[in-house]
């Protein structure tokens, strides 16, 4: 069986990408037609963490007999990792957050049994180099150094190679190592979906306009605030008294503690606001649409959504149509007071990426690193963590009182990460 998908697949790649010869994939250190060196000496496997099950932190397992990513559409390609991110959805997968909607999404048709998902890569994030092309892709060459969010439906990050659609590829911004920029696809493509997809904004129309962010401190707020000053709004955020220094540096014009007491006051005292980004989900759909200019267009775009916990509980079919009633129920609701009520989802997108690249380049956008976050002792923690394999239980175990340091749960890979693990460990471990 495991021969006749080694040459399924090897057909596959033979003619979609532009290579002309398979050997060329990957070629041993030294090569002249290829630069890369991988791990393994056998072209069907790769190094990766993967699990096999969902579950807590002992599920994750580290192989170097993963299967190597294969080219399938002609608009693919192969991208060599050198830095990947975490993000808090990777955590929820292991668990098994999302699988009905994610399996239905990698296999629509239903062909496949029961945890064909495994063994599942884990990882948003990616920056690295481009390895191969498929033969209709136009605006990638080999060797381009890029950067990704990867879907949560796709094989991630944590491995030596991964395949993704061109239209999910960026070039990497050249102000950052791969280490930063690992940093931020994930939580960009996250903010742009929501605020530029969802709540209609762009930096032709942001002057001025008065944007609220609720939980302003993560990961998707940090690079809301950033963007949206870079676009002229005026923008006010929540936030715990502890990370309020920081987001003032970012550009917030108003910091609003939300550790000392119900934010609804002080924020009720405040002019009415033309969007508010919700990261934050619970009650706060209660009381903070009230805190729109009604009749205006402004609109309330939540990033907390029930969408996967329903397909989760009651299956796909009854998981969308509650769903369905769900949003349209409250958008009613809320579109009779002159609301306008919306769900944020995830969108991975290569040209939206360009355009965070730029800002990136132009000193807009900074990484934890550059604005001196805690980050900056936590990254070094990271890489030593992924080494030797305790990576996942800090990450569970990180106190709640040095919260802002969490960031560093997007942190990052060193360069050849992968080539120097698989040097310590000689055989397939568990992460125990
Ligand atoms: N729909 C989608 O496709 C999608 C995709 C990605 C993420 N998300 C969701 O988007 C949200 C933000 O993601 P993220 O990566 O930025 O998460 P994150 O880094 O964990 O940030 C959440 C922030 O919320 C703050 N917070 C917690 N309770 C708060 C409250 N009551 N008031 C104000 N701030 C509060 C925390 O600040 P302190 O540390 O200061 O307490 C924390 O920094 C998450 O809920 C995530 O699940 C949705």
């Amino acid at each position: 069986m495991g021969s006749v998908r080694y040459l399924l697949c090897s057909r596959g790649l033979f003619h979609l990408s532009k290579s002309s010869c398979m050997n060329t994939l990957v070629s041993r250190p030294g090569s002249r037609t290829r630069r890369f060196s991988v791990s393994s000496r056998c072209t069907t496997v790769m190094p990766a963490w993967v699990i096999d099950t969902y579950g807590n932190n002992d599920v994750l397992r580290f192989t170097k007999n993963a299967s190597f990513p294969v080219i399938n559409y002609p608009n693919e390609v192969i991208v060599k990792v050198f830095a990947a991110g975490l993000n808090p959805l990777d955590v929820s997968m292991r668990g098994g957050h999302g699988a009905a909607t994610l399996s239905m999404k990698r296999d629509p048709l239903n062909i496949k049994q029961t945890g064909s998902e495994f063994p599942l890569v884990l990882g948003r994030d990616v920056s690295g180099v481009i390895m191969e092309c498929g033969l209709d892709v136009k605006y990638f060459r080999e060797r381009d150094e890029v950067w990704a969010a990867i879907p949560p439906w796709k094989q991630g990050s944590l491995a030596e190679f991964v395949v993704l659609s061109g239209n999910e590829v960026s070039h990497k911004p050249k102000s950052l190592s791969h280490t930063e920029a690992a940093a931020i696809p994930f939580v960009a493509m996250t903010a742009w979906s929501a605020l530029v997809n969802t709540g209609g904004l762009s930096k032709d129309n942001c002057a001025k306009k008065r944007i609220l962010i609720l939980g302003g401190s993560g990961g998707v707020g940090t690079f809301s605030i950033q963007m949206l000053k870079a676009w002229g709004a005026h923008v006010t955020v929540t936030c715990s008294q502890n990370a309020e220094q920081f987001l003032r540096g970012l550009g917030a014009d108003h910091v609003v503690d939300y550790t000392a007491g119900p934010v609804e006051e002080p924020l009720s005292a405040l002019e009415k606001f033309d969007l508010i980004l919700d990261n934050v989900g619970g009650d706060t759909e209660r009381w903070a649409l009230n805190l729109l200019k009604p009749w205006s267009g402004a609109k309330y775009v939540t990033l907390v959504t029930p969408f996967l916990q329903n397909t989760d509980r009651l299956g796909i079919a009854d998981g969308m149509m509650q769903t369905a009633a769900t949003v349209a129920t409250k958008a009613l609701k809320h579109l009779v007071k002159g609301v306008h009520y919306r769900w944020g989802l995830f969108a991975p997108s290569g040209p939206a990426l360009d355009e965070v690249r730029e800002m990136v380049d132009a000193g807009q956008i900074m990484t934890d690193n550059r604005v001196g976050l805690c980050c900056l002792c936590s990254a070094p923690l990271c890489v030593l963590s992924v080494r030797y394999g305790l990576w996942w239980r800090r990450l569970s175990a990180f106190p709640r009182s040095r919260r802002p340091l969490r960031r560093w749960r997007r942190g990052m890979l060193e360069e050849r990460l992968w080539s120097r693990s698989a040097k310590g460990d000689k055989t397939d471990s568990t992460k125990k």
